[in-house]
């Protein structure tokens, strides 16, 4: 299906804002335009890409009523030699359509995900920011727009892709260290549930919880699941740890929890690392016997972010190790970051 382009003239573009700032917010910077496609009568059609602007949807769209809506998170980055590569977004859009098969949404096909963005980075080049931890964040959605109030599988989407340079996820990046709050109050997901789809309404409903965290001086909750009694995810984050020996453990992947691409890309990395199901109280008892010497959360958005200290809803504290970023975790995002930026060879074929 061939692209139909409405573009700004250079002179409307304004690429030129980034110019002179020395730090991104995360997400709060917009491109000039977006990628959009519509669905009806269970075909795709009209792939364009206008400029960035608002959406005219009818009030009784399902997305907004009954929460039909998932994303997706991935990175484009500018290289020495100038070009814009993009990092494993194939994974992104085959993770799309498994969120999409979860929420009964029709499928995007993938080259067309794939195409759209293509066309939409060589448009925006100049938005791709080169400023240290910076990064073109790409946002894939997909939302359902039938107005309709009975409660069904709507039978019409849009899908868009929209575009924001930005700086980490988390004020301070890698080099300052997260609270998490281990607490039994609140649950991200159940199992027979959504938690394994990247849908807008598991991120409403992770609201409370993070509040409730941030009260207690905590970054994120580390949820637990339903039973309290294995560890699950941050909820924009899976959540790693790493033992003595070195061996890097990720909770299995289960259908409440979310499949990072970076802890998949770490598991395909490091060949020490591994998923298991981890117990709360096995961490809790080898966090604070020293067994687990450092901890952080995997993320497209948070990239690696390294844990410094849990906090319980029984008030207890602990560190992890020192309390600072480990050497692991330090390595592990040198040779990561190094890999998306082109300075480490990418002999996996991650980048495109
Ligand atoms: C990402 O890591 O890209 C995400 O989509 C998480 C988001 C909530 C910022």
């Amino acid at each position: 299906m061939e692209i139909s382009l409405n573009l700004l003239p250079e002179s409307e573009r304004r690429h030129s804002v980034l110019k002179g700032m020395d730090s991104l917010p995360f997400g709060k910077l917009r491109c000039d335009h977006m990628f959009l496609m519509d669905y009806a009568d269970k075909t795709w059609s009209n792939p364009r890409i206008v400029p960035y602007g608002n959406f005219s949807i009818p009030p009784g769209a399902i997305a907004l009523h009954y929460g039909q809506a998932i994303f997706e998170g991935a990175k484009a980055f500018r290289h020495e030699d100038g070009e814009i590569y993009t990092f494993r977004f194939e994974k992104n859009a085959e993770r799309l359509n498994r969120s999409a098969a979860i929420m009964c949404m029709p499928s995007v096909p993938e080259e067309m995900q794939i195409a759209g963005l293509m066309r939409l980075l060589d448009i925006e080049r100049e938005w791709c920011p080169t400023i240290p931890e910076s990064s073109l964040y790409i946002r894939p959605f997909l939302f359902a727009t039938e107005d309709a109030l009975g409660v069904k599988p709507s039978e019409k989407y849009t899908f868009c892709i929209m575009l924001s340079p930005s700086g980490p996820y988390y004020a301070g990046g890698f080099n300052k260290t997260v609270t998490l709050l281990i607490t039994e109050q609140f649950h991200r997901a159940t199992p027979g549930g959504t938690g394994a789809a990247k849908a807008a309404g598991n991120y409403a409903a992770s609201l409370r919880a993070q509040l409730f965290a941030q009260s207690k001086g905590a970054a994120q909750v580390l949820y637990l699941d339903a039973s309290n009694t294995y560890l699950e995810e941050v909820g924009a984050m899976n959540h790693f740890h790493v033992l003595k020996d070195g061996s890097l453990i990720i909770p299995e992947f289960t259908d409440t929890i979310l499949r990072s691409i970076t802890s998949e890309s770490v598991l395909e990395l490091l060949p020490n690392a591994r998923q298991e199901k981890v117990k709360l109280s096995d961490f809790v008892s080898m966090v604070k016997s020293g067994d687990i010497v450092e901890a952080g959360g995997f993320g497209t958005a948070a990239v690696i972010t390294p844990v410094g200290k849990y906090i319980t809803d029984a008030g207890d504290s602990f560190a992890v190790g020192n309390g600072s970023i480990g050497p692991i975790t330090q390595e592990l995002y040198d040779t990561y970051t190094g890999i998306q930026k082109g300075i480490i060879p990418d002999t996996k074929g991650w980048l495109a």
